[in-house]
């Protein structure tokens, strides 16, 4: 697939895996793609397999990042972890503000936003992730919903900061559900995600950074969706979990 940005496929584990499972599935993962170089190819265990996985794929081309990072950088904050213990593990990337974070652990975009900037004084990659539910899609309340998270998520990036970060494109309404986003409606929300950037951070940026789209990416959705012109990868929940079925994501959207 000839595109403008290198791909970027991530795998979101949730919480999922033990550490003998985890490093089963890197293992095979690791086999299966190989050399690839045309994708960036990155795997998010839960934290207690991040050491194992890490240990893994030290020699490897894939990636390993964590699924969420406290926005302080020490201290008494009890059940946290922060940014420069991931990097300690060799971590690269880090999922911030995932939906289902937003939803179950209150997550605003403000904290979403000092999470992001945490994360880049760090060295790690953010994924920062944004999305509206069926009940605003239906409303016709999309573009405002996704607006506003941008705004709040990466309020006060600069251009080598914005440079770092990668955006999720997950609709609510098609994470798990087997319902994704048809070809159309991702690449609309993609290409208003790209104008945002571009009123905020200037147009060059907005051509460089990556955007992946994330809610039941399949091996067989997978290449339509990534080959429309705003579509920069996956982040993939469910179809992560199984080494088969996640190359096959990648060897689907490549060449
Ligand atoms: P599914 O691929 O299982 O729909 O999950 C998407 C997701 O939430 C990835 O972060």
């Amino acid at each position: 697939m000839n595109k403008e940005r290198k791909l970027i496929v991530a795998g979101n584990w949730k919480m999922n895996k033990t550490v003998t499972e985890a490093t089963a599935l890197v293992e095979s993962l690791d086999r299966d793609l190989g050399t690839q170089t045309d994708v960036d190819v990155v795997v998010c265990p839960p934290f207690t397999a991040l050491d194992a996985v890490s240990a893994k794929l030290r020699n490897s081309l894939i990636k390993v990042g964590a699924q969420n990072m406290s926005e302080n950088d020490y201290g008494a904050f009890t059940g946290e972890i922060n940014a420069g213990m991931l990097r300690d593990l060799l971590v690269h990337y880090v999922i911030l503000g995932h939906s289902e974070r937003r939803e179950y652990q209150q997550e605003s975009d403000a904290m979403v936003c000092s999470k992001t900037k945490a994360a880049l004084a760090a060295g790690l990659k953010p994924i920062v992730c944004v999305g509206e539910s069926l009940a605003q899609r239906d409303a016709n309340e999309t573009e405002a919903v996704i607006g506003g998270q941008l705004q709040g998520s990466l309020a006060g990036l600069d251009a080598e900061q914005m440079k770092g970060t990668v955006i999720a494109y997950e609709p609510v309404w098609a994470i798990g559900t087997g319902k994704t986003a048809t070809t159309e409606q991702a690449q609309q929300v993609h290409a208003f995600i790209r104008r945002e950037i571009s009123k905020s951070h200037g147009n060059e940026i907005a051509q460089t950074i990556r955007i992946q789209y994330g809610g039941s990416v399949k091996p067989d959705n997978a290449r339509e969706l990534l080959s429309q012109p705003d579509v920069d990868g996956a982040l993939v929940g469910g179809a992560s979990l199984d080494a088969g079925s996640f190359s096959d994501i990648i060897n689907n959207t490549r060449n």
